[in-house]
């Protein structure tokens, strides 16, 4: 699917469907463009608004043929709710439905008219994003897709020549989009056909694309430095994990001794190992490396957007199985950092393999850490599918990487750390243990990271519960979402 943006008078685009926005609510002022629509309609959006029949609503559509006045062949209101809530989050969904919709009638060119007062960086790049998120879909493994027409071209066509800023936005919003389709292709793949080395592979095959350096430690590596809690998880399984480790350096070193490290889980598939899953929905496991995922997709747009601060990928990639030589409940495994751990739950992996990563991470150096995890069940008890867990050793920090997840349309909710959670953690044979009963298990798991994050600035994210999507959106089909790497995009892009 090609996606560009062009500066031309609406009524002369041929096009499958233009798209004009329409808002909710009588009385609020409609755009401009909704407007030369009633007055070209001769009478119709009268009628339409009158009956009832488009309201505005948010993935609502209206469809009008052969639209006298317009080169289009089809001219669709897109409902965009109330104007007064209309956010660029608003604008990429209602892009990505109607493109959804789209192909499942037969349109292969789509425009939106986009005028003012949308006109700005926010907006252009939604728009951008919106397109290629609604164009994802998850049937690649099907020896026959599902039946639609693919999207060749979406056009944007702003009201106003676009100047440079405006442009590099939208090309921005296109490397986001793509980037986030770069990591939801990884969540979906089976744990057969994406073990620890074939993540290790795609993941070289786009640093070298982009221009990234790439270092992949494998189990040697990692034995001889010692990461026997990653290294214990991995025992288990037939497939040899490895460490991934993807660099990006700014051309024009900066004042700042700034180095942010994005640390990413990767359990290519959790059975849980000797303390094992039960079996309804345990195929759901192979989405246990979309933390990793999303730092590999965050990567790429950051290596073509180009921020002033080094940023290192570390991904910990294993896969949590129960062979013969799997690990035991009760075994004491000992940590990079010399920390001794009681296993007492092998279905508490995430953390293990994390926390050699957060070492390793800053030894290297880094300042500041952000990981992402699909770490417990308890985070989606917690707070759903809408919200991704944040829990931070620093407020400073935590608050930018918040305001990048605002900017983004990314819901994030802090929560709590408090040193009493320290307790829940408490092990008679080791130095910690790696579950913290039954109260509070996110926390508790956000807790054992912290133990490793020390001083170091670094926020962790709980995407248990938003890298999944359980059920398909208008705006989205059931499966990953590709949730954190705009976020830690604009966090590095920010800076
Ligand atoms: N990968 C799971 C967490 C998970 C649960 C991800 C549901 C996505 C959806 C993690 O490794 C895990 O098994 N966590 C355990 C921890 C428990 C043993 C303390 C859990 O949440 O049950
Ligand atoms: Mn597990
Ligand atoms: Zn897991």
């Amino acid at each position: 699917m090609r996606v560009i943006c062009k500066n031309q008078d609406f009524h002369t685009v041929e096009t499958g469907t233009l798209l004009v926005l329409q808002f909710e609510a009588e009385g609020r002022p409609q755009t401009a463009s909704y407007e030369a629509v009633r007055a070209a309609s001769n009478g119709w959006l009268d009628e339409v608004e009158s009956s009832g029949e488009a309201k505005g609503r948010v993935y609502e559509t209206t469809v009008l043929h052969r639209p006298a006045g317009f080169a289009a062949k089809r001219l669709v209101l897109a409902g965009a709710g109330p104007a007064a809530k209309f956010t660029p989050a608003v604008l990429r969904r209602v892009i990505a439905a109607a493109l959804r919709k789209a192909k499942a009638n037969g349109v292969s060119i789509l425009t939106l008219a986009l005028d003012e007062p949308y006109v700005t960086d926010d907006f252009v790049s939604a728009a951008a994003e919106g397109a290629h998120l609604g164009n994802y879909e998850v049937d690649r493994h099907k020896s026959k897709p599902d039946e639609r027409t693919e999207i060749e071209e979406f056009q944007l066509v702003v009201l106003k020549v676009p100047d440079l800023q405006l442009t590099n936005s939208f090309v921005r919003g296109n490397i986001l989009g793509e980037s986030q389709n770069f990591t939801r292709d990884l969540v979906n793949e089976p744990g057969n056909l994406l073990t620890p080395l074939v993540l290790a592979e795609r993941a070289r095959t786009m640093a070298h694309a982009e221009g990234l350096e790439c270092e992949i430690l494998d189990r040697d590596r990692m034995t001889q430095l010692g990461m026997g809690s990653l290294l214990g998880v991995a025992q288990g399984s037939a497939n040899p994990p490895c460490l991934i480790v993807l660099r990006y350096k700014p051309s024009q070193p900066s004042e700042s001794k700034d180095h942010l490290a994005l640390i990413g889980k990767a359990v290519t598939f959790d059975t849980g190992g000797i303390s094992i899953k039960p079996a309804d929905g345990m195929e759901k496991m192979k989405y246990d490396m979309a933390g990793g995922a999303a730092v590999l997709g965050a990567m790429r747009a950051i290596a073509r957007l180009y921020p002033s601060i080094p940023v290192t990928a570390y991904v910990p990639a294993v896969e949590n199985a129960c062979g013969g030589n799997a690990q035991r409940p009760g075994d004491i495994v000992t940590s990079l950092s010399g920390r001794t751990i009681e296993v007492l739950n092998t279905d508490a992996e995430g953390r293990l393999i994390l926390v050699d990563a957060i070492e390793y991470a800053k030894r290297e150096g880094v300042t500041h850490m952000v990981d992402a995890a699909t770490l417990t069940g308890a985070i989606v008890v917690a707070l759903g599918h809408i919200h991704v867990g944040a829990f931070s050793n620093d407020d400073a920090f935590l608050t930018k990487l918040l305001n990048a997840a605002k900017i983004q349309g990314e819901n994030m909710w802090h929560m709590p750390l408090d040193d009493e959670y320290r307790d829940y953690l408490k092990s008679p044979f080791a130095d910690i243990g790696n579950i913290g009963g039954r109260w509070g298990g996110a926390v508790t798991a956000a807790y054992f990271l912290k133990e490793w994050a020390g001083d170091t600035p670094w926020v962790h994210l709980d995407i248990a519960g938003t890298a999944w999507l359980e059920e398909a959106k208008p705006y989205m089909p059931k499966g990953p979402s590709g949730v954190c790497v705009r976020t830690f995009v604009e966090l590095a892009i920010s800076w």
